[in-house]
């Protein structure tokens, strides 16, 4: 995606010429802001591209340059400007890969948007396949039989969370809801593509440079392979493709998290073949506890886990309920992590903003960093655990 920062609201038609895939953002406020602040909003949906002007003062627009480049090496960032001397040369100092005049040919405009996008990917390249040289990882897989339990909210806050503490494109995070999964709208992203992409492009051979096409980069530094856009397209995913991805995946980053739609299905059960660490996750009721202790039943009956098991108890309440005791002697499992039930979590769902990137001193953010760092490099749970099924 390329985001052009213009007060132009003329300037949209050129812009929907440009390609869909290009967007203008303005915000008043922006005057008076700091220009990280700035480099912040303009890169939240992870842009490949961020355009400075036109209509942004020269001074003003070198400062949001230079905090661009500061804060996100993985985009390329074009300054429209006079063509003067000086101000190329300062802006090209300050970060940008290209200056062009505002009444520049939509042609020209046209090759410069695509070579500062193609440098941009090529960036992104090299830190994935950087960490293919680190050997094969961590993944978590994130399940529970009823929906609602709080699965989304915890594998896009655990890839939020391990991108912080993991920096240089070392997380992945797959979703597995095909039907009607919603980490995009949970993380607030606008894919270019999703795992019907991923899927059908296995046809030809899916490869680790075809696989990189197809994910889009958070802000917090994660890649996400999210769901496909459509029940006609989540038809087409089958567990061969599933099995694709995740292997590519798998091998090449250190860490993989893998959010599923409630219940025993037939992806969940591929994702498992992969897992180094399962984590049930169960709201604190008896209905939603029962039907784990029926899931981790049937796990342990066919022999499926092989990985290490996780229990997280989400949307505790301070008093009443089922007890912690009576949840681990039902379900026959020690409880690893409690989160507590937060009215920030559901305002950070509806915001498309992980609690982690900003939850502050929020009790369920805190339950969750503990969660993200424990399977950190160094952290409780960051041993290496027997991948996939048990051997009968
Ligand atoms: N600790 C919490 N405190 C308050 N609300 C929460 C908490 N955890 C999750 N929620 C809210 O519960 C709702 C369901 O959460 P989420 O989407 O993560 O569940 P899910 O298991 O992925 O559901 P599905 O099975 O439908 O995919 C969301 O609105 C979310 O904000
Ligand atoms: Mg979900």
């Amino acid at each position: 995606m390329i985001v052009f920062l213009s007060p132009f609201e003329s300037f949209d038609e050129r812009l929907d010429a440009l390609g869909s895939t290009t967007r203008r953002a303005w915000d008043a406020t922006w005057g008076h802001s700091t220009p990280d602040a700035v480099a912040a909003a303009a890169t939240a949906d992870g842009p490949l591209v961020v355009v400075v002007g036109p209509g942004v003062d020269e001074t003003v627009g070198l400062t949001w340059v230079e905090a661009l480049a500061r804060l996100r090496q993985d985009i390329s960032i074009v300054m429209v400007g006079d063509l003067r001397t000086d101000l190329v040369v300062n802006a090209m100092r300050a970060g940008a890969s290209d200056v062009v005049a505002p009444n520049v040919s939509h042609t020209e405009l046209l090759g410069t948007l695509d070579r500062a996008r193609d440098a941009a990917t090529r960036r992104r390249e090299a830190t994935i396949v950087e960490n293919a040289e680190r050997g094969r990882g961590k993944v978590l897989v994130v399940l529970s039989p009823k929906g609602g339990a709080g699965k989304t909210t915890i594998s896009t806050n655990l890839a939020v969370g391990l991108a912080n503490e993991m920096p240089g494109g070392e997380v992945a995070l797959l979703d597995l809801d095909v039907q009607f999964g919603d980490v995009s709208h949970a993380m607030n992203l606008v894919p270019e593509h999703n795992l019907g992409d991923a899927a059908a492009a296995t046809r030809n051979g899916l490869d680790l440079t075809t696989l990189k096409v197809f994910l889009t980069h958070h802000r917090s530094g994660a890649f996400v392979l999210p769901a496909p856009e459509s029940l006609v397209q989540a038809e087409e995913v089958n567990s061969e493709h599933v099995k694709s991805v995740l292997g590519l995946l798998s091998e090449h980053f250190p860490m993989v998290i893998v959010d599923t739609s409630a219940g025993i299905g037939e992806h969940a059960l591929t994702a498992l073949e992969f897992a180094t660490d399962v984590l049930f996750v169960a709201s604190p009721n008896t209905p939603n506890i029962r039907a784990l202790r029926r899931e981790v039943e049937a796990f342990e009956l066919i022999g499926l886990i092989g990985a290490s098991r996780h229990l997280v108890v989400n949307k505790t309440e301070g008093r009443g309920g089922i007890s912690v005791g009576e949840i681990e002697s039902t379900i026959g499992l020690p409880v690893t992590y409690q989160i507590p039930r937060s009215r920030g979590v559901t305002v950070s769902t509806d915001e498309g903003i992980p609690i982690l990137e900003d939850g502050g001193r929020d009790p369920a953010a805190k339950a969750l960093r503990e969660l993200a760092v424990s399977f950190a490099p160094g952290g409780v749970n960051s041993g290496r655990a027997t991948r996939g099924r048990k051997k009968a």
